[in-house]
C-alpha cells in the first residue's frame, strides 16, 4: 500500500464496513514496520486491500475488502495468500482474523484456504451488534 492507493481503501472501506477506517489511520498502521498491507489491481486499477498487524510471531488480518465490480474473480483469494507468504516470510508461526457472524461469503473464503474456526467472541461487532467468528491459520 501506497499513500495514493490508501486513498482508494479508505473509500472502499466506507463502502463497506460500518466502523470503517481512516486514510489516517490506513497510513498509520499499513506503512509502518509491523504492518503488512497489500492491494490488488486489475488492468491497473485498484481492486482491493488487505490488511495485517504483525506482532512478535502472530499477524492479525484487520481488514480485507474487494471493491463490488472485481468481486468472484479471485482477488479476495489472492490477496489472503499473499499475505499467507508475507507471513511465512516475516517468520510468524499464526494468522488470526474475526469475522461477522452473517458475512458467509468471507467464512468461506477462509475455509477454502484453511483457516480453522477457533472460537467466537459474543456480541464482538456494534452497528449492528453481532457475534465475531474467530478464524487462526497456522503457519508452522
Ligand atoms: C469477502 C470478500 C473479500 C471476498 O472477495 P472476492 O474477491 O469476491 O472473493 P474470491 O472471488 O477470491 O472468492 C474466493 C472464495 O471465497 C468464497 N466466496 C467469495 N464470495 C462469496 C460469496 N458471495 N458467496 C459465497 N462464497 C463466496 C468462495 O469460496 C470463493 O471460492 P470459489 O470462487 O471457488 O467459490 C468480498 O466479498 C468483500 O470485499 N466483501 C465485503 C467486505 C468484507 O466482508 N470483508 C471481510 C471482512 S472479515
Amino acid at each position: 500500500m501506497t499513500k495514493e492507493s490508501a486513498k482508494n481503501a479508505a473509500e472502499l472501506e466506507k463502502l463497506c464496513f460500518s466502523a470503517p477506517w481512516s486514510y489516517e489511520m490506513l497510513c498509520n498502521q499499513g506503512l509502518c514496520e509491523q504492518g503488512e498491507f497489500l492491494c490488488a489491481f486489475v488492468n491497473g486499477e485498484f481492486a482491493g486491500y488487505a490488511g495485517m498487524i504483525c506482532v512478535l510471531d502472530e499477524g492479525q488480518i484487520c481488514n480485507v475488502a474487494v471493491c463490488p465490480l472485481f468481486r468472484r474473480m479471485g482477488v479476495g483469494e489472492a490477496l489472503m495468500q499473499a499475505q499467507r507468504k508475507a507471513a511465512l516470510s516475516r517468520g510468524l508461526s499464526v494468522m488470526m482474523l474475526e469475522v461477522r457472524a452473517s458475512n458467509t461469503a468471507a467464512q468461506k473464503l477462509y475455509e477454502k484456504l484453511g483457516w480453522e474456526k477457533v472460537g467466537v467472541r459474543k456480541n464482538f461487532y456494534a452497528s449492528p451488534r453481532e457475534d465475531g467468528v474467530l478464524y487462526n491459520l497456522y503457519l508452522s
